[in-house]
């Protein structure tokens, strides 16, 4: 009875989905593990791997566990990593001090991954929020009420040089203060780091979905939970055209590599960020877009490993040449 049925078609598009063959060949978008950059987080000691209970799977080394994950990371062809230090809460203090000392533990995670593993590009967060005990991304204000803009770019100047020394390819400021992309570029070439890049979180949103990192680097005490949240400083997740400004501004001051975060509820600021630019573009994946796909796989109700390739996809396809994500390694694995 259906054979009956026969529409007068010219373009019948599912011709070329008709089999796995026809399907590869017109595959728009591929994701290789060059596409991925892993954030790993790193503590001092000599503890076993500790796990963070809201991202399954992602656990804080200590600095020769790091250097062990890196070298698998490299073998697994990912190219890059994004490194975050957890401090014991002694060392924080009101305006981050223990970021500008000499031997900060992500300095000395920095020298020991690219000794061990020289190939491999090394990325530093530049921002206080692991070392302040307020857990914000600079240093307050006189009156406490807000993160003081220049202040807090003079110190991440600084910062950046000492990553510099220490050997980081690529320095990623994610605290957005204004400014501190052409500041930190300066800096880093009056201190002789002409080839140091900068890959600068240019759009990041204040979003709620930062929650589990939070926890992973311990800065969740007071950030978004007091009257003071990170709204002063991060982008209204309303706000399309601001975030133009925003890529413009690091675009102008020197950004190697600008980031748009986060990235799978933001693909439509991926792609205009890809329009806008003839820069590489970079695109977070954090934690809470992570611990949601986990979160859902553990109750039964969607496919890890399905969900993390399509969820990895959609942002490549909209238009992201660097993924940031915490699935690099599984995927590095998956893609063998
Ligand atoms: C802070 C920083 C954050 C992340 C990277 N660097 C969180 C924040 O702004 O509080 C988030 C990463 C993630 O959620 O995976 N400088």
């Amino acid at each position: 009875m259906a054979d009956h049925f026969k529409l007068d078609l010219t373009q019948r598009p599912r011709r070329l989905r008709r089999t796995a063959s026809l399907r590869s060949m017109v595959e728009e978008t591929v994701l290789r593990p060059q596409d991925f950059i892993a954030p790993l987080f790193v503590v001092d000691g000599k503890g076993a791997p500790e796990p963070i209970r809201s991202m399954p799977g992602v656990m804080r080394f200590n600095i020769i566990d790091l250097v062990k994950e890196c070298r698998a990371l490299a073998k697994l062809g990912v190219p890059a990593v994004a490194l975050f230090p957890k401090l014991d809460a002694k060392f924080k203090d009101e305006v981050g001090r223990a970021a500008l000392h000499e031997d900060a533990l992500i300095l000395r995670a920095v020298r020991a991954v690219k000794k061990a593993v020289p190939q491999m590009t090394v990325i530093t967060d530049i921002a206080l929020d692991p070392y302040t005990t307020h857990g914000h991304d600079g240093v307050l204000s006189a009156d406490g009420l807000d993160v003081a803009n220049d202040h807090t770019v003079a110190i991440l100047c600084q910062m950046a040089v000492l990553h510099a020394r220490a050997g980081v390819d690529l320095v990623a400021p994610s605290d957005m203060m204004d400014g501190r992309i052409g500041e930190i570029r300066r800096a880093l070439d009056a201190a002789g780091f002409t080839g140091t890049g900068i890959l600068a979180y240019a759009v990041k949103f204040n979003s709620a979905y930062y929650g589990p990192f939070r926890d992973a680097v311990g800065s969740a005490k007071a950030a978004g939970t007091k009257l003071l949240n990170k709204a002063t400083y991060q982008l209204n997740p309303a706000n399309r055209r601001e975030a133009l400004v925003e890529l413009r501004l690091d675009e102008a001051e020197g950004a190697d590599i600008v980031m748009v975060k986060p990235a799978g509820l933001y693909l439509d600021i991926i792609r205009e960020v890809r329009d806008a630019t003839h820069k590489p573009v970079a695109a977070y994946q954090i934690s809470g877009e992570y611990a949601q796909i986990h979160a859902a796989a553990q109750l039964g109700w969607l496919d890890l490993a399905r969900c993390r390739h399509e969820s990895l996809l959609a942002i490549k396809r909209a238009g992201a040449d660097l993924i940031l994500t915490y699935f690099a390694k599984d995927m590095a694995l998956a893609l063998r």
